[in-house]
């Protein structure tokens, strides 16, 4: 949500802002913008639209200087127009800001500014805190920044530039991601490390309430009472080859396509074949302590949430474990009952998701165990809980999450394989476990080697609905669920995921000869269940195109089209039967001339609650 990247070094600056720019853009793309500072002063161009809008108006008239700041938007005050596009700069036009979160106070203070002689060009919150900086700034960015954040609330991570300061550059984190690249005589500020990629590995992740101020000759980390914190700097192991589409015409079908392997790296190292169990150090948990856990709770949003939904049946079925599963926007707000014997599990692909996040510090604050399940090494949910597994999966650049779905579900078999094994599973089914696992990602590629067939199910059945529903029973439930999302999120066509048996006390009645139904149907212990409920849906004229195992003649014979998975155990079925769903959705959103990588509305990372 929202992009920042800022640099300051030898070089020129307005280029490197707008590649940074590029890999941000999956962030928001509402408006972009740069502000770049030489001796001659501040050089402030935006416009409306994606960034191809801004370089367009750029030209070959890109500004000079070697200090600047560059955002690309996520609207949340004001509509995406180019007056509330950033930077955003004071009243006397010399202080330039890029912000992502929200100033929740910032209408009073418009108001007080107002009152003093201010005058606005935009709706933002971000153009107030502007003119507050401008209002104490006397000559020192740093001094000023630190004084006016004393004033503000909300959640930002914030970057500034003066006209009268060519080489300092001020940058301020509270509830947003913010880290600082450490190039060779030059530094970064991003809000993510995709921008930094090409010009180093080497970040310090700044941490809330900190500021950070970067000059020519390097930088320093302070707090806004003026204490100096020092830092670490980490290493990442992310290359720009795994933020480059490679060929692939969309980041999302890459991402779909790298699956064999993301979950490959998401299992490596955690399975004990010989004791059929997994190994999950990671946690911070000892086995005693897994054994008396007494309940577990997932929270996520999104995606993730239906990954967690999928955990639950595993958990349950597996480890007799009760888990509830709740969306962390929900929990944050809630009196949520939680204790120390309760573990409460964060699922996140970015790990800064600000409604997961602050679910995650009230269970921590109602004493609960927490552990992160999250992609993003290093990120904010990385750092605070008790402990976790990162996923392994990859950069995601694609805004729909694909093969972050899959690897979360990985790690939650993890869990649960650990948990089951410490509670009642025998070692001969932890083995059968992971035998299964293991034959995962073979299997993927076998369901990726036929994405033409998904394309002519694409082109028969969905491209031209304007609804569809997806039913499926069990663990296979939740995968209806993201397999509507799916299809919503970038095709914009109207989907719902429910269970199967549901269906029968609402949903039946739209079913008529203009609705497709995709049934999750593999032959697991509710097979002849759902059985019945497709033969419900033809009795009424439905399309069906179901997911089956091969030589599943009962449902070839119902079915308009099937497309077969390979067999697995039962609560693996969701990392098959999802694959066939991502690509629908893709081939859908193709053949409808959607943007897949950047579907309207949406952010990859939404750091505002
Ligand atoms: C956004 C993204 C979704 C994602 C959700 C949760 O809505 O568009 O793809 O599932 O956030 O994100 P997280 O990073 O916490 O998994």
């Amino acid at each position: 949500m929202c992009g920042i990247v800022g640099y300051i070094g030898p070089r020129q600056a307005a280029e490197l802002l707008l590649e940074g720019l590029r890999r941000l853009e999956y962030r928001g793309y509402d408006s972009s913008g740069i502000a770049v500072v030489n001796g001659h002063g501040l050089k402030v161009m935006k416009a409306a639209g994606k960034l191809s809008m801004l370089e367009q108006q750029i030209g070959d008239r890109m500004p000079s200087g070697t200090l600047g700041i560059g955002h690309t938007r996520w609207a949340t005050h004001g509509a995406p127009t180019t007056p509330n596009a950033h930077p955003h700069t004071d009243q006397s036009g010399r202080i330039a800001i890029i912000h992502n979160g929200i100033i929740e106070n910032s209408t009073s203070i418009r108001k007080a500014l107002e009152a003093r002689g201010h005058t606005f060009k935009s709706e933002t919150d971000t153009e107030v805190l502007a003119h507050l900086v401008g209002e104490f700034y006397q000559g020192d960015l740093e001094d000023a920044v630190a004084q006016a954040l004393r004033d503000v609330d909300g959640a930002y991570g914030l970057a500034f530039i003066s006209a009268d300061e060519p080489g300092v550059l001020v940058a301020a984190r509270k509830g947003s991601p913010l880290l600082v690249g450490v190039g060779e005589n030059e530094w970064f500020v991003a809000s993510d490390a995709s921008p930094l990629l090409q010009h180093t590995r080497s970040v310090v992740y700044l941490d809330d309430g900190e500021l950070v101020v970067l000059t020519r000759d390097g930088y320093r980390v302070r707090n806004l009472q003026s204490t100096r914190i020092s830092k670490p700097v980490n290493q990442i192991d992310w290359d720009l080859a795994m933020v480059e589409r490679n060929g692939y015409p969309h980041f999302m079908l890459k991402e779909i396509c790298e699956q064999p392997e993301s979950l490959c790296n998401t299992l490596r190292g955690h399975l004990l074949d010989d004791e059929g169990t997994s190994r999950v150090h990671g946690l911070n948990l000892s086995d005693d302590e897994l054994k008396q856990v007494g309940r577990i709770v997932i929270t996520a949003c999104g995606t993730s949430w239906h990954s967690g939904l999928i955990g639950e049946y595993m958990l349950e079925e597996m480890a007799r474990v009760p888990v509830e599963v709740e969306y962390a926007s929900e929990f944050r707000y809630r009196n949520p009952v939680v204790d120390h014997r309760t573990l409460v599990i964060g699922i996140s692909q970015s790990g800064e998701t600000a409604d997961t996040l602050a679910a995650i510090r009230e269970a921590k604050r109602r004493g609960a165990r927490t552990v992160g399940l999250v992609n993003v090494v290093g990120s904010t949910i990385a750092r605070e809980v008790d402990g976790g597994i990162y996923l392994h999966a990859g950069p995601e650049v694609g805004v729909a999450s694909t093969k972050a779905f899959t690897s979360q579900v990985a790690a939650l078999a993890l869990v649960t394989l650990r948990v089951a094994r410490l509670r009642n599973l025998s070692i001969l089914q932890g083995r059968q476990f992971i035998e299964a696992l293991r034959r995962l990602p073979e299997q993927i590629s076998e369901i990726l080697d036929r994405t033409s067939e998904i394309e002519a199910l694409a082109d028969r059945f969905l491209k031209t609905t304007s609804n569809a529903l997806y039913l499926g029973r069990g663990v296979n439930f939740p995968v209806a669920l993201e397999g509507a999302l799916k299809l919503k999120e970038i095709s914009y066509i109207h989907a719902e995921g429910y269970p199967a048996a549901e269906m029968k006390h609402g949903p039946i009645a739209l079913i008529d000869e203009n609705m497709p139904v995709v049934f999750i149907a593999p032959r697991d212990a509710v097979h002849s269940k759902i059985v019945s409920n497709i033969e419900e849906v033809k009795a009424r004229g439905g399309k069906v195109i179901a997911l089956i195992n091969a030589g599943d003649t009962e449902i070839e014979r119902l079915a308009d089209a099937t497309f077969a998975i390979p067999e697995t155990l039962d609560l693996l079925t969701p990392i098959l039967t999802s694959i066939p769903l991502q690509l629908l959705s893709y081939y859908v959103a193709v053949a409808r001339g959607c943007n897949v990588d950047q579907p309207r509305n949406l952010a990859k990372s939404v750091t505002v609650e």
